[in-house]
């Protein structure tokens, strides 16, 4: 983790004068593709709101104006739910996010990239996108994350990505994250490959399963055995240092309880601010449960910060309920700052 980071929230946690350093925002919570394990999207309106419900390009602008006048480093999209090419107006969006100096960064199932995209993006410096790819071919990331209309997209990220390594001078990062199940753990040594003939691509990031409540689930889930085979997998991989980040999978495969005793303080909301599609303020970046009463429409960014009475930033770091569960790389910066800043 980023020092400054560390030193920003020590400096937060005194003075609320201090603004996020990252605002983690859906844009949509719209879908173009039905993964098999994921509820992240509506792709028929019986899943989520209504896009009318959802923040309006004016609002988004006034948002990020808002952010870059309060030293905001970086707007975060998409990486909750939601497709962000699926709202309208996201090339404007992306735009204005780099007009006004933001990093810019973006959880994508990558299935409306294209080479045109790639170069209109590198044109204005586009920093960071995470494409979600969990088979270095067509035919099974089709299967695990198959279009809502039956269509085929894979073409379009070979696209995408083979236009940025055509162009020298693209400096966009893509990290790759690779969710496993049962059926592309094998295919892990291939992944590697794959990302390996892109310059562009970063690092490969792999995901555990996580159980949204979707029929099948213990079907995707790896057994005791294939876990074990995949950990050995990786463990080379880590050693060769193909792998930059190897995810929750270095931790076992049981849900860990925290020890009696140990602390649960959280401090994700001291530099992470997390905003829903409708502009509803979200417990966490990883939780997407709303802050009752606490919507972003209502209140200009800096007031909402600024607000003490409302606490909504104190919440975790005093005691996170969810603490234990935390199986994201939240839980390890969330070590390192309770290092830095707590004596006890
Ligand atoms: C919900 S999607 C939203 C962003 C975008 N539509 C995309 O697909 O990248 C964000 C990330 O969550 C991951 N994801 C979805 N369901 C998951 C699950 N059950 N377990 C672990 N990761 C999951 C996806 O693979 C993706 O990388």
């Amino acid at each position: 983790m980023d020092n400054l980071t560390i030193e920003r929230v020590k400096a937060g946690l005194a003075d609320p004068g201090i603004g996020p350093e990252t605002i983690a925002l859906m844009l949509t919570d719209a879908c173009n593709l039905s993964c098999v394990y994921c509820r992240g999207g509506r792709i028929d309106d019986s899943r989520g709101g209504g896009e009318e419900s959802e923040l309006t390009t004016e609002e988004l602008f006034r948002l990020f104006e808002d952010a870059a006048g309060f030293k905001v480093k970086e707007v975060n999209i998409g990486g909750m739910r939601g497709e962000p090419f699926c709202k309208k107006d996201i090339r404007l969006i992306l735009r204005k996010i780099k007009s006004l100096g933001l990093t810019g960064s973006m959880t994508t199932n990558g299935s409306m990239l294209s080479g045109a995209l790639a170069e209109e993006m590198s044109s204005y410096g586009w920093d960071i996108l995470l494409l979600s790819l969990d088979a270095p071919f067509a035919r099974l990331q089709h299967q695990l994350r198959p279009a809502a209309n039956g269509k085929e997209y894979f073409h379009n990220i070979l696209e995408f990505l083979g236009a940025l390594n055509n162009n020298p001078s693209s400096r966009m990062r893509v990290l790759v994250n690779m969710v496993i199940t049962g059926n592309n753990y094998r295919y892990f040594p291939g992944m590697v490959d794959f990302v390996n003939n892109f310059k562009n691509i970063e690092s490969l990031n792999v995901l555990r399963l996580v159980d949204m409540g979707l029929p099948g689930y213990s079907d995707l889930q790896l057994d005791c055995g294939q876990a074990a085979e995949f950990r050995e997998t990786l463990e080379a991989f880590k050693r060769e240092k193909k792998v930059l980040y190897a995810g929750n999978w270095s931790f076992p495969d049981v849900r860990r309880e925290t020890p009696a005793g140990r602390h649960t303080r959280c401090f994700t909301n001291y530099y992470i601010l997390s905003i829903a599609a409708n502009g509803d303020v979200l417990f966490c970046p990883q939780q997407y449960k709303p802050l009752s009463g606490i919507n972003i429409r209502d209140v200009r960014l800096r007031d909402l910060w600024l607000n003490e009475h409302l606490s909504f930033r104190k919440i975790l770091s005093e005691s996170a309920p969810c603490y234990g569960e935390c199986c994201t790389i939240l839980k390890k910066q969330n070590e390192e700052i309770y290092n830095a800043v707590c004596d006890d």
